[in-house]
């Protein structure tokens, strides 16, 4: 059987591994090759229902590192390339923005070259719902809305984004730009909003909520957006751009009030910090495109997504807490004390 060969950057962070956890467990049509240079978010024993089986291999690497790169598109005859690997935090690229542009930058640009020298067939950029900035109380973000990045962290994913569709127009490169909103699910690394809530509950923890906490983010669970992905990697149509969301509007404050609910603790826990600079007030996501033109929709309710989160982190206490007590608790301590 002709295997799609398809290297998956990225693959050891939350929806990479989440994404090829998935594919392996419903197709044999497919060979992925991870590459990933396993920074503080990348984590091998997200990949164990994955690691044995055959059509699976994992690098650990650096997208901005040419040689190997080149190597790896050669070795692996790569026909398919799906870019998830990316410096993904906020608040990180707050704290120092370099990396950010080095990685998400610098690396997409050396993945559309070497894609370019071997003709690869697709090319997904995995991106989000920041480069279009923040909306106001009412409308939605879709495809046509101009970009207006805000932090460091979503300007550079707007570069990559451009450059990306740049390949598509100046040397037929066929790339797609999938923007997604908010994912939350299993493998969450607990820097983000979800996670952090939820482990910080477990252990009677403060819950520094942001500002006012009436900031929205419209949310989706990790596999819907994966179910997306092999969608628009099967059917979509190159040189477009497709958002992806679930319609799932919530302000902060909520969300962590249903998860203190669901873990029966007080909302005496609830602090209210200093805001985020820059801090984006409402994302919502308009996804009639992938939904009319490619027939993908999502197909897990909120509420029963969450609930199954939240459990997944209560049995999966050893996962985490190998996390929060390495290099996260310096990071915890730079970015939480006397907030
Ligand atoms: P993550 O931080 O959990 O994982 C990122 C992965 O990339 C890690 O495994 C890390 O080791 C790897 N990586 C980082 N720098 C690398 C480099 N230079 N070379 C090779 N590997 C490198 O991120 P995530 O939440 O899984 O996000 C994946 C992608 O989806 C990102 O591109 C992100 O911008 C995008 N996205 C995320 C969300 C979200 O809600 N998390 C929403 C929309 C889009
Ligand atoms: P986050 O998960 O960092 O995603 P993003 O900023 O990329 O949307 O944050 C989601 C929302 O939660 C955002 O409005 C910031 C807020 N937030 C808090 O209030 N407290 C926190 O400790 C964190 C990490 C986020």
């Amino acid at each position: 059987m002709e295997f799609k060969k398809i290297l998956i950057t990225g693959g050891a962070g939350f929806i990479g591994s989440n994404f090829i956890n998935h594919l392996l467990s419903k197709r044999d049509d497919v060979f992925i090759v991870n590459l990933d240079k396993l920074t503080y978010a990348g984590n091998l024993e997200n990949l164990k229902p994955s690691e044995a089986k055959k059509n699976y291999v994992f690098i650990k690497g650096d997208i901005t590192n040419n040689e190997l790169v080149n190597y790896v598109f050669n070795k692996y005859n790569i026909k398919y390339v799906i870019n998830f690997a990316a410096e993904s935090h906020v608040d990180r690229s707050i704290l120092g923005s370099e990396i950010f542009y080095r990685t998400n930058v610098i690396g997409t640009n050396v993945l559309l070259e070497a894609s370019r020298r071997f003709e690869v067939e697709k090319f997904l950029q995995i991106s989000t719902d920041e480069v279009y900035g923040s909306l106001g109380p009412n409308g939605l973000f879709t495809e046509k809305t101009p970009l207006a990045p805000n932090s460091p962290y979503s300007s550079s994913k707007a570069a990559a984004d451009l450059m990306a569709l740049s390949f598509s127009h100046t040397f037929g490169l066929p790339v797609i730009v999938t923007r997604c909103s908010n994912n939350f699910g299993p493998y969450q690394f607990p820097e983000k909003l979800i996670p952090l809530m939820i482990i910080n509950a477990i252990n009677d923890k403060k819950l520094p909520v942001y500002g006012d906490g009436l900031n929205v983010r419209d949310w989706i669970y990790v596999l819907d957006h994966n179910r997306a992905i092999e969608t628009v990697l099967d059917h979509g149509k190159n040189g477009e751009i497709y958002n992806i969301g679930a319609s799932n509007e919530k302000r902060n404050i909520d969300i962590v009030k249903l998860i203190l609910d669901k873990l029966q603790k007080p909302e005496s826990l609830i602090e209210f910090v200093k805001d985020r600079p820059g801090h984006d007030r409402r994302y919502a996501i308009d996804s009639t495109k992938i939904k009319s033109e490619l027939g993908w929709k999502p197909i897990f309710a909120f509420e029963d997504a969450i609930f199954e989160t939240i459990d997944w982190y209560i049995k999966n206490k050893s996962w985490w807490e190998r996390i929060i007590s390495g290099d996260y608790k310096k990071y915890y301590k730079t970015l939480y004390e006397n907030r």
